[in-house]
């Protein structure tokens, strides 16, 4: 018996990365699932490899942060499957820059992918789930949301913004049974960071900064957020979970008792 059995669960951002892999393993997991993404056709490839492998998925073309297709996105979920248990909002996207550098545009742009995204979804699936007894709230947010990232101003504040949202979401509908949490995934190997870190030094860089001293797979996010949408974490709402291979852990001082580079130690 799979820990979703029975359960109905929408994944935003589902055609690519972090959230093709959750949808394929909700739906392993027992989940019906509806794979949203700005990019019908390729929600639409994750639902139909869902379905090749056994499970059952449907797909729906929206962009999250426009409150119509979010309010669609749920009026749809709930009319082909019957309810909804489990929201994802996962779709997110990142513009580099400086206060000075950063468009204005693109500030409105990224607040609107990342974070109205999460308000929307909350604000349509809520209903849905009291209707149900309850449901659980994922959010992607980052470890960006908590730290000080350099040259990425609205992703950091976007993130931020989503860890707090979560909070304050969670505190509102406890009562309803509604859990709500977000993932702060450290580097995940996933398309855009791919592309992202095609210089083998950036890329060095990276995986060096990881304790684990290796970037993150999509896999390693879906399992976090399976707990998360699971009754295993029945007793989790208002956290944000870190799945970033010890980055955070890890002190720029390196050992303090002996602080020079290894190879002078
Ligand atoms: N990969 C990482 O290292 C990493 C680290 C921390 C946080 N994240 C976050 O994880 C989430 C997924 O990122 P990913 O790395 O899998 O990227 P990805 O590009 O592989 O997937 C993101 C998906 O979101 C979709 N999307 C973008 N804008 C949308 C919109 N307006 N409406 C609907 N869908 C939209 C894209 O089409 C894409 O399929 C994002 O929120 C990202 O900020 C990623």
């Amino acid at each position: 018996m799979g820990l979703l059995e029975n359960k109905i669960a929408i994944v935003t951002g589902a055609a690519s990365g972090l959230g093709a892999a959750s949808a394929m393993r909700f739906a392993a997991e027992g989940a019906a699932v509806m794979a949203v993404d700005v990019r019908g056709p390729k929600a639409a490839e994750t639902a139909a490899a869902i379905n090749e492998a056994g499970g059952h998925a449907l797909s729906f073309a929206a962009d999250v942060s426009m409150a119509e297709d979010v309010e669609a996105m749920v009026a749809e979920t709930v009319a082909q499957f019957g309810g909804l248990d489990v929201l994802f909002s996962n779709a997110g996207t990142l513009r580099p820059g400086t206060a000075v550098e950063l468009s204005v545009e693109d500030w409105d742009y990224v607040m609107g992918v990342n974070v109205r995204s999460v308000f929307l979804g909350a604000k349509y699936a809520v209903p849905a789930m009291e209707a149900r007894g309850g449901g659980s709230i994922i959010n992607t947010a980052s470890i960006s949301g908590l730290h000080g990232d350099g040259g990425a101003v609205v992703y950091a504040a976007s993130k931020a913004a989503v860890i707090n949202l979560t909070r304050a979401l969670a505190t509102d509908h406890a009562a309803a049974g509604i859990r709500v949490n977000a993932i702060c995934p450290g580097t995940i190997a996933t398309p855009p960071v791919l592309r992202m870190m095609s210089d083998p030094e950036v890329m060095a860089v990276n995986v060096n900064a990881h304790l684990l001293g290796r970037l993150g797979r999509p896999e390693e996010i879906a399992a976090a957020a399976l707990w998360l949408a699971s009754d295993e974490s029945s007793f989790v709402t208002g956290e944000h979970l870190v799945v970033d291979g010890g980055l955070r852990a890890k002190s720029p001082l390196g050992t303090l008792a002996d602080p020079r580079p290894a190879h002078r130690r």
